[in-house]
């Protein structure tokens, strides 16, 4: 059967993040526009006056419309929640990467349908809040077994999914990480390589250093996987460096950099990808995007939605938060969230309203794109449209 095409229409504001339209700048914005849907796929954008014919029409009402969010760092496989852990801190507990370990125990403990039901229940929450491409990595597992199922799991609700065996030394390993190391880029990368996209080590003191982030990551990607990294959350050390080094897609936090770190971001293809709900909620340091856009580096911003650091699905929360705390303009942070995204998981068919590329956008209430952030906490996603499916929110 044909999927029939569809013209959305009457679009007061349209952001085509395609530089070649509107008025030239990043946002490609064009007023009282329309686009044409056929098959999952954008076939046509311009003025609503010139729009050609289509079999079904679907009226924006003079609304904004934006390209899907693209979520390019997420930990959805776990179960429980750690809100007392977020409790204390408003208490003055500082974030430590051990926190990792009591999901950790909780998640070998679950079944596969509750590991399911989590990812389900976060994807649903997610493309309600706009996010129409997402990343997912393991690393609350830890083994060879848990590891592979969260893997397997994860790749039902995306293909951009990620293997975190080095998320942090579990406990059964404390005093032997050079074992742990071992099983990281042996035994378990055998039995997850086949269910991911992508590798990402936690490089960080606490976690892993340097050197050890190399070698998983050179393991990764003989067996085919691209490396991105967690680098610079908890202070500077060389995690940011070794992204560029190695041309990983993306370091993810940058909070604590060097210099050096974002000359190197500015001249290397590696995406320094912002999470500022892990700032709110860890209650660390912001990053500066300032300082990195100014310098030239490639900036996405993703929510990093997990039970420790960052418990949010909303992509505006985090656009909110990245206006009011990490130098960014409204535009800028709406770029970082889709193009940023796109260009983080390497992307090119999404990120962007423009023919041929997939039809992900989603219809505000509101007359642009600027109240994202202007109405902070207010849900203004009224509709969500997939590969060309429409889910009213
Ligand atoms: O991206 N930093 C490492 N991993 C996660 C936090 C995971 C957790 O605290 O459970 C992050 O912030
Ligand atoms: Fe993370």
């Amino acid at each position: 059967m044909r999927v029939v095409t569809v013209l959305y229409t009457d679009i007061g504001e349209l952001v085509t993040c395609d530089p070649a339209r509107g008025d030239g700048n990043p946002l490609g914005v064009m007023s009282d526009a329309a686009v044409v849907v056929d098959e999952g796929l954008v076939v046509w954008t311009g003025p609503a006056r010139h729009a050609p014919a289509a079999d079904h029409r679907v009226a924006c009402h003079g609304q904004a419309v934006i390209p899907g969010f693209v979520d390019s760092h997420a930990h959805l496989v776990f179960v429980g929640h750690r809100a007392e852990e977020f409790a204390a801190r408003a208490d003055g507990r500082a974030y430590a990467a051990g926190g990792i370990r009591s999901t950790v125990e909780a998640t070998r403990a679950a079944t596969d349908a509750e590991l399911a039901a989590t990812v389900e229940g976060l994807a649903g929450e997610m493309l309600a809040a706009g996010i129409t491409t997402f990343e997912c990595k393991s690393g609350y597992g830890l083994t060879v077994p848990d590891e592979r199922r969260a893997l397997e799991i994860a790749s039902r609700a995306t293909p951009e999914t990620t293997y975190l065996g080095a998320h942090v030394v579990p406990t059964e390993y404390q005093g032997r990480r050079d074992a742990y190391i071992d099983l990281v880029r042996g035994p378990m990368l055998d039995a997850c390589a086949p269910h991911a996209r992508w590798i990402d080590v936690f490089c960080e003191q606490g976690a892993f250093d340097v050197d050890e982030s190399r070698a998983v990551l050179e393991a990764g990607r003989a067996q085919g996987l691209r490396p991105r990294l967690h680098a610079g959350q908890l202070g500077v050390g060389g995690g940011v460096g070794l992204a560029v080094e190695i041309g990983a897609a993306s370091v993810d936090h940058a909070t604590f950099l060097t210099d050096d770190d974002v000359d190197a971001l500015a001249s290397g293809s590696t995406v320094a990808t912002l999470l500022p709900g892990v700032e709110f909620s860890t209650r660390t340091p912001w990053a500066d995007g300032r300082r990195l856009l100014d310098a030239g580096a490639t900036v996405a911003l993703a929510t990093d939605c997990n039970p420790g650091s960052s418990y949010t699905s909303s992509m505006a929360f985090c656009l909110a938060l990245a206006v009011r705390h990490q130098g960014l303009t409204p535009a800028e942070a709406l770029h970082a969230a889709t193009v940023g995204g796109a260009t983080a998981l390497d992307r090119h068919d999404v990120g962007v309203i423009a023919p041929g590329h997939r039809a992900d956008l989603v219809r505000l209430d509101a007359p642009t794109y600027v109240h994202l952030v202007y109405r902070p906490g207010v849900p203004l996603v009224r509709e969500v449209v997939r590969r060309g499916v429409r889910y009213e929110v």
